[in-house]
């Protein structure tokens, strides 16, 4: 369904990034936005709606439906797609609507 430009696949030549997805150890690659990498995972959701919980995924790629929401190092609503991995990122599924801090 996915096709990798050539420009990743040049950066796939690099050491690949170190991140954990949802508690499990996931090898990426430079350059990868977080989005990509929850797809190259075999992960299609990666939020659930705040009100019916309904699974959400990466959709636009491109930053525009905010349906690529996840939670990056504890901070909710990251916009998966327009985030690149880094070595030792946690990224979790976000789960209904987040906490506000007063
Ligand atoms: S996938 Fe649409 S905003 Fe990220």
């Amino acid at each position: 369904m996915f096709k990798r430009l050539e420009e990743a696949r040049r950066q796939a030549q690099a050491a690949p990034v170190r991140v954990i997805i949802n508690g499990a150890a996931q090898e990426c690659r430079q350059g990868d936005t977080v989005a990509a990498a929850l797809f190259a995972a075999g992960v299609s959701a990666c939020r659930d709606t705040a009100v019916r919980e309904v699974p959400r995924g990466p959709y636009c790629m491109m930053g525009v439906c905010y349906d690529c929401l996840v939670t990056i190092d504890g901070q909710a609503n990251q916009q998966g797609c327009m985030t690149l991995v880094r070595e030792g990122m946690n990224i979790e599924r976000q789960a209904g609507a987040r906490k506000v801090q007063a």
